[in-house]
């Protein structure tokens, strides 16, 4: 069953533990957090102490605390969102010379080791270190703001990124993020996709949380 992974991103932050409280109740699979820097993306989000703040509500439901670093340089802060609560940490291969070494760094830890790239950065990046993930991340907006549209070249990237995942017989997830709604949720499953990342068609509009994750459940079981 494809899982769904709300981005706190577009979350109200003056109810943030409501918030995210109601995306549990509702069934949220994972918890997706986007920490961004101002450097390797235009926009700084938000770092330690949300993530502090939303593991535990997490762990309380048994759902998988999904950090997506929008970082520069991230083995720097690799320990603290660790300890933080992350359960998965992604990071960017635009952003790590050593990419190996990082994602044995994130095991080490005892986290999950993932990797993503931007729509631009292509699949055979990812070749060398596939075997060694637990998570793909395949951008569908450019990374930096909630709230934009699905590029949609992105379906035959994650077509080819489930070939490349059945042909060494990794069970990663491979997860898509950025501009997923009940629309095109199907699509994006039937493409490949396990986890899909949604911010604004969870937490924005006028429908509840709890509405949107239904809607979600019900475009994804026809
Ligand atoms: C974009 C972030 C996404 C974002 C998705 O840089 O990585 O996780 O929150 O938001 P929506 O669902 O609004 O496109
Ligand atoms: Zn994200």
């Amino acid at each position: 069953m494809t899982k769904l992974a709300p981005s706190i991103l577009a979350a109200d932050f003056t109810r943030l533990g409501e918030e995210v409280t109601a995306a549990l109740e509702a069934g949220a699979d994972y918890i997706h957090v986007d920490v961004m820097d101002g450097r390797f993306v235009p926009s700084i989000s938000f770092g330690f102490p949300i993530l502090r703040a939303v593991a535990p509500i997490a762990r309380q439901y048994g759902a998988t605390v999904d950090v997506h670093l929008m970082i520069e340089q991230p083995e720097r802060y690799l320990e603290e969102f660790a300890h933080a609560g992350a359960d998965i940490l992604t990071v960017h291969v635009e952003t790590c010379p050593h990419l190996h070494r990082t994602i044995q760094a994130i095991r080490e830890l005892g986290v999950k080791p993932g990797v993503t790239l931007n729509p631009a950065t292509p699949l055979i990046s990812l070749e060398e270190i596939l075997p060694d993930v637990d998570l793909v991340l395949v951008m569908s907006v450019n990374p930096g703001f909630g709230g934009q549209s699905y590029i949609p070249g992105s379906t035959d990237k994650i077509r080819r990124l489930r070939q490349m995942l059945d042909v060494i017989g990794s069970a990663a997830d491979l997860e898509v993020d950025g501009g997923i709604s009940p629309e095109n949720a199907a699509m994006i499953a039937d493409a490949g996709a396990s986890v899909l990342v949604s911010g604004t068609a969870v937490f924005g509009g006028p429908n509840t949380i709890a509405e949107n994750i239904a809607a979600f459940r019900r475009a994804l079981e026809q």
